[in-house]
């Protein structure tokens, strides 16, 4: 698995792209069917609100209503710059109520939109029972769900239940496929260690990792809603993906070293070679969208 040691901006700036050339459109469409005229709407691991970016202009509705929830108050920090150059693109403007811009309020507006974000930071490994899912309509994620516990999606199940099974849209929840074309004699040692560096706990209890699609799929199912999936692999390849391919090559290779630096001038030697062969090689990392209704 991919898993940064620190999440840094750099590393959410970088998957945005990815991830929104590879989400299940017609899954997002389905959610915006479920969900009211306006919507009010909760995003888990937020971080800079790449989701938000992605849904908000999908769902159609005038007006909306998100929360951002998040542990990290630098990378929440950063969501109201990022907003703003979002909007900006779009021709809309953006307010903001806070001063310190790490928790607090933005409104975005346009001729016919107007959407209030509330960012808040809470730790959801901890504070589980106070995600307030139900004074929401519905519940998204995007690369957020393959870090929890099978003990913690227990619980997410049981506050689901107790509001009422709102709509979940869960996306780009890594399912462990990661394979180069062609192929290097070391690509299996760099992964198996970068996948081990990565089994690490983010505070939510052993993490479910390669496994949490289909754990979602078996536990939302046996609660009682109706599911449908989709792939959302990352495809890297040519020129336009160099740069976040080889990013991810020094991400794997760093994750790799961590857990056994004994190997790292094998490590290293491997770096080399991908990174030279990065515009003849295809990357692909296997990603899963899952989409819960009652
Ligand atoms: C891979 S990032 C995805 C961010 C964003 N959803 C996106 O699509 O770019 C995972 C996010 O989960 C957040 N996170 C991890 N553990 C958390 C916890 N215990 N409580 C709340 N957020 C957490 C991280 O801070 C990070 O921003």
């Amino acid at each position: 698995m991919i898993q940064p040691q620190v999440m840094s901006r750099d590393w959410h700036a970088l998957r945005e792209p990815l991830d929104d050339r590879a989400r299940a459109i017609e899954l997002a469409w389905e959610f915006a069917r479920m969900v009211p005229s306006r919507p009010h709407i909760l995003d888990l691991g937020a971080g800079l609100g790449a989701n938000v970016r992605h849904l908000l202009p999908r769902l159609g509705r005038m007006i909306q209503d998100w929360t951002l929830m998040d542990t990290d108050a630098a990378i929440l920090g950063g969501v109201a710059e990022r907003m703003q150059r979002w909007a900006h693109e779009l021709g809309w403007g953006m307010s903001r109520t806070t001063a310190d811009g790490t928790v607090g309020e933005l409104v975005l507006f346009g001729d016919d939109m107007r959407s209030r974000l509330t960012l808040v930071q809470q730790d959801m490994s901890t504070d589980l029972h106070d995600l307030g899912i139900q004074r929401h309509d519905g519940v998204a994620g995007n690369a957020f769900f393959d870090r929890i516990s099978a003990e913690w999606l227990d619980h997410f199940v049981i506050e689901l239940t107790a509001s009422g099974l709102p709509p979940v849209l869960a996306t780009c929840v890594q399912d462990g496929r990661m394979l180069w074309r062609p192929e290097d004699p070391d690509d299996g040692m760099v992964l198996e260690l970068a996948a081990a560096a990565a089994r690490r706990d983010f505070g939510f209890g052993p993490p479910l990792g390669d496994q949490a699609a289909t754990a979602l799929v078996a536990k939302l199912e046996a609660a009682g809603y109706r599911l449908d999936g989709a792939r959302s692999d990352w495809r890297l390849s040519g020129v336009r993906s160099r740069q976040a391919h080889l990013d991810l090559v020094d991400l794997l290779a760093s994750q790799a070293e961590a857990h056994d630096p004994a190997m790292s001038d094998h490590i290293a030697a491997w770096r080399e070679r991908r990174r030279d062969a990065v515009t003849r090689a295809e990357l692909t990392v296997g990603h899963a969208d899952i989409l819960a209704r009652r």
